[in-house]
């Protein structure tokens, strides 16, 4: 790991273990022009790359005439408006009205440490061992002064932006857009790796190619959202999950983004990432500040499967904070898909007293616990036990699920109020909303305004009054509508558009302050389903509900995208009844466990109800989480097969650091007729060791398993699967 500054070629160079990534200063306009980001190469003396003297396109023979060549030129970051027409990375309205920003550089500073982000989760470094390059720049008609960060950890290949904007002029400044990416590199026939989705169906893999013009993805409804995903990866022609160049890019938020490539008329792309800049407008004073948040990107040269691992450690060893992380997380039981709203106390005690027979560890109540809560249609805001429900109190009802020998959990939906609550019967300005309009209602719901800080305290010890009076040790945090109808109450006429930012920042303090008071709860977010699984939120919450959709083949995808950059051990993944309430299929019990282990492993049924052979697998399943977490949880990740991809079958292996260990997981969706057994090739094991399949006196040298394979014996039927433990002797 190093960053240096060649200051012959004015070149910086930022070095992981296996990449380098070049830019430099260009001449005495101080252009910042992008040089290289690849494997790792020694040399900075490249700055011929960027062509400063060629001739621009024809009609102009101007070579350095400015709008030809700021067209042209490969930036490490453009500014706005004079002259070069693509995507800009920053914009403003300044006092006149204009848009315009041109960037010079002035100097940088080097330093062996990774400032925390204002307000914002960030990466950090646990033992130092980080470097931060900052690059100041500036723009001295509007006093604007632009410092672009770049953090690089020693155990990591990722390189982690931010820029922070200050108004140095005597006047206010509205900054309207600001990407802490948006470099040129030259196209090799990549395309464009992102993960859409919807409810019940998040983080679908999905390839396409890059077409001139723009291609992005983004979103607009104040969350990261079902329906696409602050993550894609650029792919070389020939890249698989094993080999091949992959560039992947992750924006560490969870509200408003864009991701973008765009292919000009030199076939060279503009890729860019950060907030999104439809309604975003922050209103600087004099002096003020504003840091983005932060992007990551990596860079493989092996293939997806070496991205996955990159970003899968950099989380576990420089994002996620809590100390669940590497830990077993109690097997919980949750009541959504057991009861719905149908509960009470008598219900919920059955229920644990009956799962604490089979070896389950915490009771989850989710939604309709509260106010007069019988439906989705009101109440939330009125965070008040509902004790015609909860007979006897919330003290009584945890205290009895601790009798029986579990933990307790609750499901809250903290950023919301319904229509028909007392708190907004009190507080009708409390809501996001527009005056004189009528404002959008989702699940009869609305969004409450948390730019307030009025509005911040009332949530906060609303949440907090509740985890006070009882043995609560988990918290759900459910969000459950987008946002519309942007306007505020409480801000002033020119901070109208600082809404959704400022939005996104309330829910990060609301549960900074509740990890303060709180701090061994346990933490798991959620949006209806997946909807805000970002890694954003995983700097507070080790863990996220990854999809309303329980059904164990679909799971199978929706895990696959998810697991592309998120840890297994952050993925929220429970047993469910069948028929599946979502897609009406019946898949055995076993393999919905085996599913569910390769996240966070719990169920979401009713125990008292579900066939008693179905209970019986229970005690197993159990032993085998524990058995197998610590594996799922530090271990690496290699895809085998992809049942999105062959429509067929599903296989994953998790390989120990040390590869004295490893578990397979192979899903059968589909049987064949007439066809030769499965002999699996696997994929991370140290050639050279021998190992013990478990349970059973075969021994296979690692790389026969490699490049031979595992048979896979004994798999009857469709939805039939199979776990396989393999240790070294
Ligand atoms: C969302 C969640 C579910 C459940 C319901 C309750 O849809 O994703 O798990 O908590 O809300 O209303």
């Amino acid at each position: 790991m190093n960053i240096t500054f060649d200051e012959k070629n004015r070149v910086f160079k930022i070095d992981t273990a296996n990449t380098s990534y070049i830019f430099a200063v260009v001449d005495t306009e101080g252009f910042l022009g992008h040089i290289y980001y690849g494997p790792y190469i020694d040399s900075s003396d490249v700055t011929y790359v960027l062509r400063t003297e060629e001739y621009p396109f024809v009609p102009s023979v101007y070579a350095r005439e400015k709008s030809p060549f700021l067209d042209r030129f490969l930036h490490e970051f453009s500014g706005n408006g004079s002259g070069d027409f693509r995507e800009s990375g920053i914009r403003v309205k300044d006092p006149k009205g204009h848009s315009v920003v041109a960037l010079q550089y002035k100097g940088y500073r080097i330093i062996d440490d990774k400032p925390a982000l204002p307000k914002m989760p960030s990466t950090f470094a646990k033992d130092g061992k980080v470097k931060t390059l900052m690059v100041e720049t500036y723009d001295p008609v509007i006093k604007l002064e632009v410092v672009f960060s770049y953090s690089i950890f020693e155990d990591s290949d990722a390189i982690i932006r931010t820029v922070k904007v200050t108004n140095k002029s005597e006047e206010k400044i509205h900054l309207t857009k600001i990407y802490p990416v948006c470099f040129d590199m030259e196209d090799e026939g990549y395309k464009m790796l992102t993960l859409h989705g919807g409810w019940a169906k998040e983080r679908q893999i999905e390839v396409r190619d890059i077409a001139h013009g723009r291609t992005n993805i983004g979103t607009y409804c104040g969350k990261s959202s079902h329906q696409e995903h602050p993550f894609f990866a650029l792919l070389g022609p020939d890249t698989n999950d094993d080999q091949g160049k992959v560039y992947g890019f992750n924006f560490v938020y969870s509200g408003n983004f864009i991701g973008q490539v765009e292919k000009n008329q030199f076939d060279c792309l503009r890729v860019s990432m950060g907030i999104n800049p439809e309604n975003f407008d922050f209103c600087l004073e004099s002096q003020e500040e504003f840091v983005s948040p932060e992007v990551v990107s990596i860079y493989s040269n092996d293939g997806l499967g070496k991205m996955t691992r990159e970003f899968h450690d950099l989380y576990r060893n420089h994002l996620i904070r809590s100390e669940y992380l590497y830990k077993d997380r109690p097997i919980l039981i949750n009541n959504w898909e057991a009861t719905y709203f149908d509960f009470d106390t008598d219900k919920l005690i059955a229920i644990a007293k009956e799962a604490a027979k089979y070896g389950i560890e915490m009771l989850v109540m989710d939604d309709g616990w509260f106010g007069k809560r019988n439906s989705d249609e009101l109440s939330l805001g009125d965070w008040d036990v509902n004790e015609e429900k909860i007979k006897g109190g919330l003290k009584y009802l945890v205290d009895e699920v601790n009798k029986a020998g579990l933990k307790f959990g609750i499901w809250f939906e903290p950023e919301m109020v319904s229509l028909d609550s007392n708190l907004y019967r009190e507080h009708p300005d409390w809501i996001i909303s527009v005056p004189d309009r009528e404002p959008a209602q989702s699940r009869r719901q609305f969004v409450l305004d948390l730019t307030r800080r009025e509005v911040i305290e009332h949530v906060y010890e609303s949440v907090a009054k509740i985890l006070r009076s009882a043995n609560i040790e988990y918290v759900k945090w459910d969000m459950n509508r987008q946002i519309s109808d942007l306007g505020s109450y409480g801000l002033d006429v020119e901070r109208q558009g600082e809404i959704c930012h400022r939005f996104v920042l309330g829910v990060y303090e609301l549960q900074e302050r509740l990890l303060q008071e709180f701090p061994h709860l346990l933490l798991e977010n959620c949006s209806s389903g997946g909807a805000r699984f970002d890694p954003g939120m995983l700097y507070y919450s080790p863990q996220i509900w990854t999809s309303d959709d329980t059904d164990a083949i679909e799971r199978l995808g929706i895990q696959e995208g998810t697991a592309l950059i998120y840890p297994l051990s952050t993925l929220g993944a429970h047993v469910s009844d069948c028929p599946n309430h979502v897609l009406g299929r019946n898949v055995p019990f076993e393999t919905r466990g085996h599913v569910a282990m390769a996240g966070t492993f719990g169920y979401e049924l009713d125990v008292t109800k579900i066939p008693m052979e179905d209970r019986l697998q229970i005690p197993k399943q159990v032993e085998m989480y524990h058995k197998y977490h610590k594996l799922v949880s530090s271990g690496d990740y290699y895809r085998i097969l992809s049942y999105k991809s062959n429509g067929l079958n599903d296989a994953y292996i998790i390989v120990s650091k040390d590869k004295s260990e490893a578990l397979l997981t192979y899903v059968q969706v589909i049987n064949r007729p007439n066809r030769l057994s499965r002999i699996l090739k696997l994929k991370g094991l140290d050639g050279s060791k021998i190992y013990k399949v478990e349970d059973s006196d075969k021994k296979y040298k690692g790389d026969v398993l490699m490049n031979i394979g595992l048979p896979i014996e004994n798999l009857n039927g469709d939805f039939s699967s199979v776990m396989i433990h393999l240790y070294a002797e």
